[in-house]
């Protein structure tokens, strides 16, 4: 009898357990047995592995988190880590592996299938950071968390004429701080991939404070400055009072919406259906609204198309 090991590694992402869910009923309709490993890699080498049914997954759907725990995992980063768990995957009689998370995540599942293991990757991450695929399970949740505190902030800072820098996650990934400008009607953006300095965010907000326009919401991707820094180099040159607001773990946590619970069902399903047919190495993905596969080693070979969505943002910024 064929047995499938589940994981999910690195960040958590909301619909991560609807994945799980879809994973281990998809299994028991095809007469696999499903092994949940809690915690991640380091869960996998640690033996922190049990039988997971179909009743273990009724009802997660609509939970944030994962039932399986995650980790960051340094010692699966070295080969002696992974030959390890390859040897308990052994031990557990474990010949399918199923590893939900992102970029780290996938590249130890790529390792894996290296090493022989039947492994097909599903991508859980909230930062949407891999471009083969049009999302990935999380992002569209916490892009709504970010929009719900965007909306608040506006609110208030209309009443008062403010700007506000707002840091969303993401990465080294500017998606999240892109939609949530695009969704939340944010004036100035700023993401890895198109990085302002400082002196060019000074003179689009003076610009727009020229045409009347005084509540500004600048929105940038995490870690690419330090924001304390920015507003006071704002204040200092324009004069203005400037709010700061890091939104932090909240992004991370949460029901998910429906748009993950389905796509993350369907994922799920996929992922089974691949490994059954034959097939390892492989991540799962959404692009058209097909689910879509490609091989695990090339999930960073496809580049970041942000041209539109820029251009949106610049239409939408203009006020004079
Ligand atoms: O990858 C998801 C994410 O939330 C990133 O947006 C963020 O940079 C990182 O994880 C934070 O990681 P940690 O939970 O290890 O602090």
């Amino acid at each position: 009898m064929n047995k499938l090991g589940i994981l999910t590694s690195g960040g958590d992402a909301p619909g991560m357990n609807a994945a799980i869910r879809a994973v281990v009923i998809a299994a028991q309709q095809k007469n696999i047995e499903t092994m949940g490993i809690k915690g991640g890699y380091q869960g996998l080498i640690n033996r922190n592995i049990d039988r997971l049914t179909p009743f273990d997954v009724d009802r997660i759907a609509d939970k944030g988190g994962t039932i399986l725990k995650t980790s960051r995992c340094l010692e699966f980063m070295e080969e002696e880590g992974r030959k390890k768990a390859a040897r308990v995957l052994e031990e557990f009689g474990i010949n399918f592996l199923v590893v939900i998370g992102g970029d780290g995540s996938f590249k130890g599942a790529e390792k894996l299938h290296r090493l022989g293991i039947n492994v097909i990757g599903i991508p859980g991450t909230i930062d949407n950071d891999f471009a083969y695929t049009d999302y990935s399970i999380g992002f569209d949740t916490a892009l709504n968390t970010i929009l719900d505190a965007i909306s608040k902030i506006k609110d208030t800072d209309f009443s008062h004429d403010k700007t506000t820098i707002i840091e969303v996650m993401g990465r080294y990934c500017g998606d999240l701080a892109t939609y949530s400008a695009l969704a939340g009607e944010g004036e100035i953006i700023s993401i890895p991939e198109r990085k302002l300095d400082f002196d060019t965010i000074c003179s689009q907000i003076h610009s727009k404070m020229a045409s009347g326009k005084h509540d500004n919401l600048i929105i940038i991707t995490e870690k690419m400055y330090d924001i304390e820094e920015l507003k006071k180099y704002i204040e200092k040159r324009l004069q203005v009072s400037v709010r700061t607001s890091i939104l932090g773990f909240i992004q991370r946590g949460g029901s998910p919406s429906a748009f993950d619970r389905i796509l993350a069902s369907r994922m799920g399903v996929k992922a089974v259906e691949l490994l059954t047919e034959g097939y390892s190495g492989l991540a799962v993905g959404i692009k058209e609204n097909k689910i879509i596969s490609i091989e695990l080693e090339n999930v960073n070979n496809i580049r970041f198309d942000y041209h539109e969505k820029l251009g949106l943002l610049d239409t939408f910024s203009i006020f004079n």
